[in-house]
């Protein structure tokens, strides 16, 4: 028998404008998600928020893409929607983009990391999820954990990990998906992975074929054809016994890269590791966050979790993040802390344009 691990994210709402998640939001999703728990749905799950986003972290048996497990957390988001709007919170309903669930969760709105997998004798697992960011965040340091031995010193020095990882790689503009081996292919995969408005790591593998780590994709400007949210993501790893050890899982968060998804979803950022209770993005909504927790799977159950960086190791981290955001804002309007205008979540500049067109005159 298999374990599932699902993790379902959306933001239905916050305080105030997009700030965090109100408490009363994530206990509605506790009573939906307890008592499908109750019904043997779920074996087990684990909630939390990043910011405004709320993560609902579940173990079953019932495999990826799940109708019931994606109705279960479908209905939980539609339920604290109704509070949020009862409470006027800011942006209710935001990630949701349609009040009818219809057999899968995907291209609704909320974001979808999940695997399965036939647990080893013991099997470490560590969630991420962030806010004020996007999928792409994870590809630096998706590739520093699978691909980088300056990173991860088992690549080098153990037998189970020196044969390397494969990537899938969504692009996310023409939709369509690449798979690539490492370290045989590692420059061309960082020719793509550069690009991280586009080209997004969606899943790790072993050579053989087993599952290592696993994104949330969804783009939802992209999906509904207009801005209704950023889509902050989620990721999923496995570590340990023939995966990179969890400190080398964790170990390139040290490093506060930038990252787009911060202000209106149109600026760049560093993405700045927090605990639980510190992921509040409040500075000009951000700066842009992330969350770690590492759990065991046992018999499909969540064993933990432990607050990954509530670890004074991180504090220069913090630090360098908060620095990093005040050399950014210094640029106010500017690239390349706001970002390219096609990439812009609210973007003014088509109607200055057409204003300005009258006034634009050809040069010889
Ligand atoms: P322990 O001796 O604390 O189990 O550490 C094993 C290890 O090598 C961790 O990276
Ligand atoms: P969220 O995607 O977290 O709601 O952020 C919206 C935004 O751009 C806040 O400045
Ligand atoms: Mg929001
Ligand atoms: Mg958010
Ligand atoms: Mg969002």
């Amino acid at each position: 028998t298999k374990t599932t691990i699902s993790v379902i994210k959306a933001d239905v709402g916050s305080v105030s404008g997009h700030g965090v998640a109100h408490p009363a939001l994530l206990d509605i999703c506790e009573d939906t998600l307890e008592n499908a728990r109750e019904t043997g749905l779920l074996n087990d799950y684990y909630i939390t928020r990043c910011g405004d986003d709320i993560d609902m972290i579940m173990t079953h048996r019932n495999g990826e893409e799940n109708e019931e497990v994606h109705e279960t957390a479908f209905t939980a988001f539609m339920k604290a929607t109704e509070k949020a709007r009862e409470l006027k919170l800011y942006g209710a309903g935001q990630d949701l983009l349609s009040d009818t669930f219809s057999g899968n969760i995907k291209g609704m709105g909320p974001g979808v990391a999940e695997m399965e997998f036939k647990e080893r004798p013991s099997d470490p697992v560590i969630v991420y999820c962030c806010d004020k960011t996007e999928p792409g965040a994870f590809n630096l340091p998706l590739y520093k954990i699978f691909a980088d031995p300056f990173n991860t010193a088992g690549l080098v020095i153990d037998p189970s990990l020196h044969d390397g990882f494969k990537f899938e790689v969504f692009d996310v503009m023409e939709h369509r998906k690449v798979i690539m081996e490492c370290p045989e292919e590692s420059y061309d995969l960082l020719a793509l992975l550069g690009s991280t408005g586009r080209y997004v790591i969606k899943r790790i593998f072993k050579k053989n074929g087993e599952i290592a780590a696993a994104v949330s994709t969804e783009r939802l400007n992209l999906m509904a054809g207009q801005y209704v949210g950023k889509d902050d993501p989620v990721a999923v790893v496995r570590a340990q016994s023939g995966f990179p050890a969890a400190g080398e899982v964790i170990e390139p968060f040290a490093f506060p890269h930038l990252v787009s998804g911060w202000m209106r979803g149109s600026h760049n950022g560093p993405l700045m590791p927090t605990s639980q209770e510190e992921a509040n993005p409040i500075r000009f909504d951000g700066p842009p966050r992330i969350i770690g927790l590492g759990f065991q799977v046992a018999d499909s159950e969540l064993i933990g979790p432990v607050d990954l960086f509530d670890d004074p190791a991180f504090d220069p981290t913090r630090k360098e993040a908060a620095n990093i955001a005040t050399y950014m804002r210094r640029h106010g309007p500017f690239e390349p802390h706001r970002l390219p205008s096609e990439e812009m979540e609210y973007t003014s500049l088509p109607g200055v344009l057409t204003k300005l067109e009258e006034r634009f005159k050809k040069m010889d």
